[in-house]
């Protein structure tokens, strides 16, 4: 955790799921006056451990402070919230945290109801696990109007390493996309192997101990070439070709699963998008050249 360094403030959490109650937790131990807000109220009651007051109604919780962090499950919620009677008068004037995930889209909409609306807005993705807010491994991404970051700042800087993308509201969100998209893919494939190497009776610590090292030399390392070559479009002189790789992943990963009985449905849609390379002409190009196929098809 970090040391209070900001001056107190008051501050109104509204959603207290589990990221919504660490938002909560950090800010209080940072020393800031807390009130939440949840649809189901036990699950706000457990934080008045932590010093926050407990707020019967979303109105009641809005007028408590001048800073509201929203951290709900989507935006069907954030919209459902947002026109519950009297929360666009006491808006009015107040600067809205939005931490709940969205798009770019959601972003944008976003900022335009908070100009219709007269209040500042702050929209931000929490690139974290919720163990991980109030440290610097919980990265912030905000952004929308400067003047509402400015304003906010010293009072968020406890939830993490907090940062402003600037005034589109639209960034944290196809940022956070991207790096979910690089997540979620990884570990799909992460536990795919893990699947195989178990099926055919190989222990998972015999896995681990080479997937550990396979993955930093291999992937972690590989990452800063991979995006040079993407920048500078430039996917000759490969040490593994778009064509090698796909034999590797039909003849290995899919055969060993069809004869293992693990589904392997992910990893035939990878292989369509290694064929369309190919089909493109792109058999001979590094891995790297794939950014094509998924941005022009
Ligand atoms: N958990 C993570 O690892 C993580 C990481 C980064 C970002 N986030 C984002 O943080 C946000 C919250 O996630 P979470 O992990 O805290 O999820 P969660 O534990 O499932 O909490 C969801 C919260 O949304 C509220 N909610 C859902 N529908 C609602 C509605 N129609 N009206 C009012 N409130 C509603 C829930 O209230 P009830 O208690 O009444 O159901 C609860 O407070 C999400 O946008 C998520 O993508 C989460």
């Amino acid at each position: 955790m970090y040391i209070i360094v900001s001056a107190s403030r008051t501050v109104t959490v509204i959603g207290t799921g589990v990221m919504g109650s660490a938002i909560a937790r950090t800010l209080a131990s940072a020393g800031h006056a807390v009130t939440v807000w949840n649809r189901t109220l036990a699950r706000a009651e457990t934080l008045r451990d932590a010093g926050a007051v407990v707020a019967g109604t979303l109105v009641e919780a809005l007028e408590s402070s001048e800073v509201i962090v929203m951290c709900v499950a989507d935006h069907v919620a954030v919209d459902e919230l947002m026109a519950v009677p009297g929360v666009a008068q006491v808006m009015s004037g107040r600067t809205l945290v939005q931490l709940t995930t969205g798009d770019a889209e959601d972003g944008r909409r976003g900022r335009q109801h908070a100009d219709d609306g007269g209040f500042g807005f702050v929209v931000g993705a929490i690139i974290a696990y919720p163990r991980a807010v109030g440290t610097p491994q919980a990265t912030i991404l905000c952004a929308g109007q400067a003047a509402a970051f400015e304003a906010c700042r010293e009072l968020l800087s406890c939830l993490g390493d907090l940062q402003y993308a600037g005034e589109d509201p639209g960034l944290p969100g196809i940022i956070d996309g991207g790096l979910c998209s690089l997540l979620f893919a990884t570990l799909v494939g992460f536990t795919h192997g893990a699947a195989l190497a178990q099926q055919k009776g190989v222990h998972l610590d015999e896995f681990l101990r080479f997937a550990r090292p396979y993955f930093r030399i291999n992937l972690v390392e590989v990452l800063d070439e991979t995006a040079d070559r993407m920048q500078a479009r430039n996917y000759g002189d490969t040490q593994s070709s778009v064509a090698t790789s796909l034999n590797g992943l039909d003849n290995l990963v899919i055969a060993l699963s069809q004869e293992s009985g693990v589904d392997y449905e992910v990893m035939s849609a990878i292989k369509a998008v290694f064929q369309r390379a190919i089909d493109g002409g792109r058999g001979d190009e590094d891995v790297a050249s794939l950014i094509e196929v998924f941005a022009r098809g």
